[in-house]
């Protein structure tokens, strides 16, 4: 398939720029060949048609678009990117609100995961990929349970995807083992798929001991693939952590070697100074998720003092039980406020700063040749109108997308090529079944 965007705003980073000046809003034509952005150019530019384009629909050697989209009014953006989260618990949303957060955990989250079945959590993931893709989301980064129905609602909706089984040892090795086999299981069914990617995802240092993590590090290494964890999340968790080992949650995984490996770390609200240092040092990307470490009482990460050290910083929603929505444009917005407002400085996490994280940073973190409309990159991105309120005048759209966008903008999503969200509805999902089956779920 080749598709032609004509004549939109599009969105453009700059390697170079000088930090706070990484993106452009330019004219350009966006041709996409089979998988790939092919070409980002003047409209018009004869060298659009020149360019050789050879997919499985276009045996031609030049660019011929299959489909057309006007881009007039249209403000073309990268895919955000979602770099932690747990789909299934979109089921959870709106169950355990304003209660104090063993209430949340214990009587609002946990019966329900006991009870839930495997075909709960496919219509769950289900319905949280429908949210993300309509909101403009093209990549989500999920760790826990029921693995094999997030994973194959993730192909069957289009959306691409990187898939964590939760990993604990409460339960001892054996539960340990199985948990790694449902991983193995589900990296060989889907060898194959480009829009799939794994990670080796111990859920936290409280519930994977020393030795649990040393074998998801051997099998992470062994494989190739990334940790994902969640680390200091809350004040509690920290303090635990130095009573049992005196260290920090990120000190004691520098100390086993967790970070000589690239890992994703979820959270880091608590992160100290000295913890901001070991992050900077090694291949660790840090998702922020404002929204629900504020719901749940924990507080604001340090993610302006995280960038400043160099840091690479990623943004994500967390579940739907902890948030209780699954939509990055409001979660960018609120990213930048609560550094405005909690650090009483106003520039203290711009427009710019927080569009790249939810792109570009979320790639890294990722390994995705993503986040950014150029051509050579896996084409994964939205197509969104200018022509709503909060979207005029054009003074400023970047801040435009990160401070008035709500996602109701997005009309067309494109993830590897193919167009999965068509005039703001998923054109692989039957959305109706979806409301259906959720509605009728966890009952
Ligand atoms: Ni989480």
């Amino acid at each position: 398939m080749s598709i032609l965007i004509k004549n939109p705003k599009v969105l453009i980073y700059n390697d170079d720029a000088p930090r706070g000046r990484y993106f452009t809003i330019e004219e350009k034509d966006v041709a996409i060949c089979g998988d790939s952005i092919l070409y980002v150019g003047e409209p018009d530019d004869d060298d659009i048609a020149g360019t050789p384009c050879i997919s499985p629909s276009n045996q031609a050697a030049a660019f011929k678009p299959d489909i057309v989209i006007d881009g007039t009014n249209r403000l073309v953006i990268p895919g955000l990117i979602n770099a932690h989260t747990h789909n299934y618990m979109t089921l959870f949303r709106n169950l355990a609100d304003d209660v104090p957060f063993a209430q949340w955990l214990f009587d609002g989250v946990m019966p329900h995961e006991d009870r839930m079945l495997p075909e709960d959590a496919y219509w769950g993931a289900m319905l949280g990929i429908m949210e993300l893709l309509r909101s403009g989301t093209t990549c989500f980064n999920d760790m826990h349970m029921h693995i094999h129905q997030t994973t194959k609602a993730a192909v069957d909706s289009g959306i691409r995807a990187l898939i964590g089984r939760g990993i604990s040892n409460t339960e001892g090795r054996s539960g340990l083992e199985r948990r790694l086999r449902e991983v193995s299981e589900e990296i060989e069914r889907w060898s194959g798929s480009p829009l799939l990617s794994f990670t080796i995802a111990p859920h936290a240092p409280y519930t994977c001991d020393k030795e649990g993590l040393r074998v998801c590090m051997a099998e992470a290494e062994r494989r190739g693939l990334r940790l994902h964890i969640h680390l200091s999340e809350s004040r509690q968790e920290t303090a635990d952590m130095r009573g049992r080992c005196g260290m920090t949650p990120i000190a004691y995984a520098e100390s086993i070697g967790l970070f000589d490996l690239p890992v994703i770390v979820a959270h880091a609200v608590q992160a100290e100074p000295d913890d901001i240092r070991i992050l900077a040092e090694h291949d660790v990307s840090v998702v922020t998720n404002p929204a629900s470490n504020m719901k749940l009482g924990n507080g604001f990460a340090p993610v302006p003092e995280m960038l400043m050290a160099g840091v690479n910083v990623a943004i994500g929603t967390d579940g739907a039980a902890s948030n209780n929505g699954l939509n990055l444009f409001r979660e960018m917005n609120l990213l930048s406020l609560i550094h405005k407002g909690s650090h009483e400085n106003a520039v203290a996490l711009s427009a710019q700063e927080t569009l790249k994280i939810a792109t570009v940073n979320g790639a890294k973190a990722l390994g995705l040749n993503t986040g950014r409309i150029a051509a050579g990159c896996k084409a994964d991105l939205a197509v969104l109108s200018l022509d709503r309120p909060q979207m005029r005048p054009f003074n400023n759209i970047i801040s435009g997308l990160a401070y008035a966008a709500n996602g109701s903008e997005v009309e067309t999503v494109i993830v590897n090529g193919e167009i999965v969200v068509k005039d703001g509805h998923c054109i692989k999902i039957d959305e109706e079944r979806v409301y259906f089956e959720a509605a009728n779920r966890l009952r």
